[in-house]
């Protein structure tokens, strides 16, 4: 899908070749305060006969009428600045274009919008229209080609929006495609392959690891998540150089478990296809890194994806069992259906080569987060204030939010164990803590961040799907962190100005600043 902006009044917009225009009416714009093209004139009637109102969320449609272009024209009314008003306009919007044979659509903005507004609509638009077809005989594909956005000022600021949105949708969408694909489809090969291919001819390199060489480095704990699998396990190294060598990257590390049974601790039967998901971490990270090929900005950033499935048979990792990882821990493996950590583990340990200034891990971790926080917002801890107030912005700024969870010591207290030096569970409280605590103890030596995203990286029931998440806020991130910020989001006096040269977010949490740390 195709974005493009122009500077074009209501009137002029509506003479446009598009099979289809949505306009974003403010609510606080009254008809009278506008030209007299015959979309203006049509509002101020049926405001006049008591069929719509100024209300966020009214709606009116049109076809086919004398003087307008496009076939199809839809008028819904939303507050500009308000994110869930946009989600829901452009939704509104979309549904009433079901049937509708719609490949140009264009999207007028009457009025002002920030770029964080229009930046939310285009992608509320992708999400709306995109459709899984990869594995059905007779797909339903997307017939929308290009969206095209019209404004009375068009500002630098609104024409990056439109390619940040453009950069955004495709990592999204590629995020998308991964997790909605059947285990049987996405396998640690397939997404090795994935990998290779965002990578070709681009900036970035990319290498795969097999079993051997996997067991050469010492990975025990993930070798043992993957030694009940007879697919092969792969580690797949990204790097993306947008910046001098010297400067240290940030490593992004995807939980790549491409199915969960959950081992001999075997999941129960109901809604385990869901377990196709738990790559969402790992789909998130190959999507980051396509976004990073339209966008170049200025940094350098390592994805790291530790993939295999989570198998039970004869060789498989038993519980009781004990192995040793990479950073020489030996971990006690209580449970075989808390692999996720046990794969994380070993990568972050990787991730110290790199000598990173930043680590984010991002994983379809536990089921006592989705208990947590639901499916809206990602929970987030980490070790380092700076680091923690920094995504949970991106996660404002770009509408796909966060909520930092606590990591006090006392909560590793159940991760003690007898046999090794640390047990992979605690007991069934605050599941999603004691997660993040196991995997601490593995990123002591950088700053670190955890994204638990069991709740958000898909739905589940009717709409059942992959969101896409949090491509939106890993994206944010790194943008701001480049000073590549220019597709502002927020108003320039409101945003937290990251200067580019920032330094390396130190180890020494930096002093919180209260407004942000709502935890705090
Ligand atoms: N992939 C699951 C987490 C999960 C479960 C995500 C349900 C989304 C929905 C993870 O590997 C897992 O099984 N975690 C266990 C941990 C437990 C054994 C300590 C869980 O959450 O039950
Ligand atoms: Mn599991
Ligand atoms: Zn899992």
């Amino acid at each position: 899908m195709n974005f493009e902006i122009q500077k074009l009044s209501l009137a002029r917009a509506i003479q446009g070749q598009l099979d289809a225009m949505v306009v974003l009416w403010p609510s606080e714009t009254v008809p009278e305060a506008l030209g007299h093209d015959p979309v203006t004139r049509w509002v101020a009637t049926a405001m006049e006969q008591g069929d719509f109102e100024l209300k966020a969320g009214a709606v009116l449609t049109l076809y086919c009428q004398p003087g307008i272009t496009p076939r199809h024209l839809v008028v819904v009314c939303t507050a500009q600045n308000q994110a869930g008003q946009i989600r829901s306009a452009v939704q509104t919007a979309w549904s009433a274009l079901k049937s509708a044979k719609v490949k140009q659509l264009g999207l007028h903005v009457v009025g002002d919008v920030t770029s964080q507004g229009l930046q939310l609509a285009l992608s509320c638009l992708a999400d709306a229209s995109y459709s899984y077809t990869t594995t059905l005989s007779k797909p339903k594909t997307r017939l929308l080609k290009q969206v095209t956005v019209s404004t009375e000022k068009t500002t630098l600021a609104l024409e990056n929006a439109v390619r940040h949105a453009q950069a955004l949708v495709s990592g999204v969408e590629l995020a998308k495609e991964w997790a909605n694909r059947p285990a049987n489809h996405a396998t640690p090969s397939h997404l090795a392959h994935a990998a290779k291919d965002i990578a070709k001819g681009k900036a970035f390199k990319c290498e795969v690891l097999g079993p051997k060489e996997v067991a050469k480095l010492g990975m025990g704990a993930f070798m043992a998540v993957a030694q009940g699998s007879a697919e092969p396990l792969r580690f797949i190294v990204m790097r993306y150089n947008g910046a001098a060598a010297t400067q240290a990257p940030v490593v992004l590390v995807g939980k790549g478990i491409t199915f969960d049974t959950g081992g001999i601790s075997m999941k129960p039967a109901p809604e385990m296809d869901e377990m196709k998901y738990d790559m969402g971490g790992a789909a998130s990270v190959l999507g980051v890194f396509k976004a990073l090929t339209y966008l170049k900005p200025t940094l350098n950033v390592v994805g790291l994806i530790p993939a295999t499935e989570n198998m039970p048979d004869g060789l498989a990792v038993k519980p009781g069992d004990v192995v040793t990882s990479m950073s020489g821990q030996t971990i006690e493996i209580l449970n075989t259906d808390a692999e996720g950590r046990l794969v994380l583990c070993d990568a972050l340990t990787y991730a110290e080569r790199f000598k990173p200034q930043a680590v984010i891990d991002i994983a379809t971790l536990t089921g006592a987060c989705v208990i947590a926080l639901g499916a809206v917002r990602t929970g987030l801890f980490s070790s380092n204030d700076a680091l923690a107030l920094q995504l949970q912005q991106a996660g404002e700024t770009s509408g796909d939010t966060c909520w930092r969870m606590p990591l006090d010591e006392d909560y590793a207290e159940g991760l003690k164990s007898r046999f090794a030096d640390v047990a992979n569970v605690a007991g069934r409280a605050a599941g999603s803590v004691t997660a993040a605590k196991f995997l601490q103890r593995f990123a002591q030596n950088f700053a670190w961040a955890h994204l638990d995203i069991a709740g958000t990286a898909w739905r589940s029931g009717a709409a059942k799907g992959a969101t896409g998440r949090p491509v939106g806020l890993l994206l944010q991130y790194l943008t701001e962190l480049a000073g590549a910020d220019k597709p502002s989001l927020v108003a320039k006096s409101k945003r937290p100005r990251l200067n580019p040269s920032t330094p390396p977010v130190s180890r020494v949490p930096a002093k919180p600043k209260a407004r942000a740390l709502r935890k705090a």
